[in-house]
């Protein structure tokens, strides 16, 4: 597979489901490791990984992105989710897809290492590298945080204090059917040029 980075950009997305196949703790570094390069504000790193591998824990897991997509989640996403998306939300929560996924990443933002305001955009860089990492070693991945609703259940349950606030969490293994390319609009639908309104590459 093309692991050129802008190949590994042009297919990354979402995967729901996933075959009954080990990741090697070597692969699950290599993502967490790419995860670690992102930039964060001063530099805080304030990043922690839970890897979760054992099967109940994972099932808790679960259980509380179960509660919070037939808790109201579902109906909030019926109202701006297109139909193939909510169609694969649906087996990966209520179908129990992300279930399937042989580890489950929490990762979390330590507010004693960097202001709270800025633990999320501090954050995200991270998962995007690691959602990155898993393309382009093959795996499947997701940035979920659904289970967020229940900050302080999903704390207990992996044993996080409360000054290290889970941020997402990402399931990781192997896609079960591959995942087809992303369906995204074009950056010049939402590029401008100077000022807002000037379309991108019709400016004088
Ligand atoms: C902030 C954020 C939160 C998300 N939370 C969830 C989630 O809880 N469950 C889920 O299945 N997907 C979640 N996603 C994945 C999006 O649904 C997905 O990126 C988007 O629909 C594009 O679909 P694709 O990756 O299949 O192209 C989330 C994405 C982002 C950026």
């Amino acid at each position: 597979m093309d692991d050129d980075f802008f190949s590994v950009v042009k297919r990354q997305r979402a995967c729901r489901r996933y075959l009954d196949k080990p990741v090697s703790d070597s692969l699950v570094e290599e993502v967490i490791t790419a995860g670690t390069f992102a930039p964060s504000a001063e530099n805080s790193q304030p990043w922690e990984f839970v890897v979760v591998r054992d099967k109940s824990l994972r099932d808790q897991i679960h259980d509380l992105a179960q509660r919070a997509w037939s808790g109201g989640g579902r109906d909030f996403s019926l109202r701006h989710l297109d139909e193939k998306i909510l169609a694969d939300v649906d087996d990966g929560i209520s179908g129990g897809g992300y279930a399937t996924a042989p580890v489950m990443i929490i990762v979390a933002g330590d507010t004693e290492r960097c202001h709270p305001k800025a633990i999320s955009a501090s954050i995200l860089p991270a998962i995007q590298n690691m959602l990155l990492a898993a393309t382009a070693l093959g795996l499947g991945s997701a940035l979920t945080t659904i289970t967020l609703g229940f900050a302080s259940e999903l704390q207990a349950i992996v044993a996080l204090p409360d000054s290290v606030v889970p941020q997402a969490i990402i399931p990781l293994g192997f896609p079960a059917r591959p995942l087809g390319p992303p369906r995204r609009e074009s950056f010049s639908q939402h590029t401008h040029c100077d000022q807002f309104g000037n379309a991108w590459g019709q400016a004088q």
